[in-house]
């Protein structure tokens, strides 16, 4: 298992700096995936760490190993990107053998690998068809058998799934789970599916016109999202804009209709600011009295499970909450929303 670090890495084309200085260490055996809009540099990140694109500036350090200049192949990585260019009319065996073929190893060598490799994805018996006759879920495998076949010590997975329908996607999300784990390879995902991104990795590295957010757990991203912009890309957050006021232990934020409310922040927030709630944390209730604030029931949707509504609150300001169970509320209801004071969380406004 070995670690992959980048080290004030940076991109520019021409003017235009599409990575800005980048400082990321991946341990060993982890996954973690880069999540970002499309063009916020996700690409270039991994292209970069393969060696098909060389950094404006800055280290990539493999292991103990400064690879920043060595040729791509020398580097040991396997790699599976979206558009996966399989070799149509050549069969599952051969496209496998393929990375190893050019390894110049004894067949008997390469037979063994390519058996071991098609029975990690699952497609042993398989190896005589053609891939082109294969379903989109099978091809992603093959694609990935063939990246896993030499034993590289690092995986890079470009959207790999942006090609499978949902169901699929999520039935191969949990397999390349399972067998990331057992190989232990270091692993750097892309994808700008943020759900796909908090079901299979360890960390999170949120990236944002080519800088990174926020690097963290997918549960600390959530539910302690470092700006706006990340707690926006992860989930749905109500946003209520104030001022800060008070010490980072306890702040408080007045919100447009002068209302107080404690909250909690990374930072010291001072000033313009977000107070942020998860749907699931807002409480709805039809007694006016209490704490919290007050609005009429907008909308609701039943998601079997859940009840999502949206509150229009008298602030001018609107909710959404996501509640557990079938709520009898009914359009124009006038409601409270409320909240325990700990999930309540503090955001810098932009610029500030
Ligand atoms: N070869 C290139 N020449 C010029 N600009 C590029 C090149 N490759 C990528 N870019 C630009 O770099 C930015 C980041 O691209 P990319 O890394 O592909 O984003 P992502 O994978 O997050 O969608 C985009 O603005 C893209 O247009
Ligand atoms: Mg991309």
């Amino acid at each position: 298992m070995t670690s992959i670090e980048l080290q004030g890495v940076t991109k520019k084309y021409g003017d235009l700096q599409v990575v800005q200085p980048t400082h990321l260490r991946v341990e060993p055996g982890e996954l973690v995936t880069l999540l970002g809009p499309s063009g916020s540099g996700k690409s270039t990140i991994l292209s970069i760490i393969a060696g098909l694109v060389s950094p404006s500036s800055g280290r990539i350090v493999i292991g103990e190993q400064d690879v920043t200049y060595m040729p791509p192949a020398q580097r040991n990585i396997g790699m599976v990107f979206q558009n996966y260019a399989l070799f149509p009319h050549m069969t599952v065996y051969d496209n496998v053998r393929f990375p190893l073929a050019i390894r110049k190893l004894s067949r008997s060598e390469i037979e063994a690998k390519v058996k071991r490799a098609l029975e990690m994805v699952r497609l042993e018996g398989l190896g005589d068809r053609k891939t082109h006759q294969l379903s989109g879920g099978q091809q992603q495998r093959v694609a990935l058998a063939r990246a896993l076949v030499f034993e590289p010590r690092i995986l890079l997975l470009d959207e790999p799934l942006g090609a499978l329908d949902k169901k699929l996607r999520e039935e191969v999300q949990i397999e390349l789970r399972q067998l990331q784990r057992e190989l232990g390879v270091t692993t750097i995902l892309v994808t700008h599916d943020q759900e796909e991104a908090l079901t299979l990795s360890t960390r999170l590295v949120v990236l944002d016109a080519g800088e990174i957010q926020q690097a963290d757990t997918p549960q600390q991203a959530y539910r302690y999202p470092v700006n706006r912009f990340v707690a926006e890309f992860i989930g749905t957050a109500n946003l209520w804009p104030g001022e800060v006021h008070g010490a980072r232990e306890e702040s408080f934020i007045t919100l447009v209709n002068g209302q107080k409310f404690s909250g909690r922040s990374a930072e010291q927030v001072n000033g313009s600011a977000y107070l942020m709630l998860r749907p699931e944390d807002l409480e709805v209730q039809p007694e006016p009295e209490g704490d919290g604030l007050l609005g009429t029931v907008k909308d609701m949707v039943y998601l079997g499970q859940n009840t999502r509504m949206h509150i229009q609150l008298d602030s001018g300001l609107t909710a959404v909450a996501v509640m557990s169970g079938v709520r009898s509320f009914t359009t124009g209801q006038a409601v409270r929303v409320s909240w325990l004071p700990e999930h309540a969380w503090l955001l810098p406004a932009e610029g500030t």
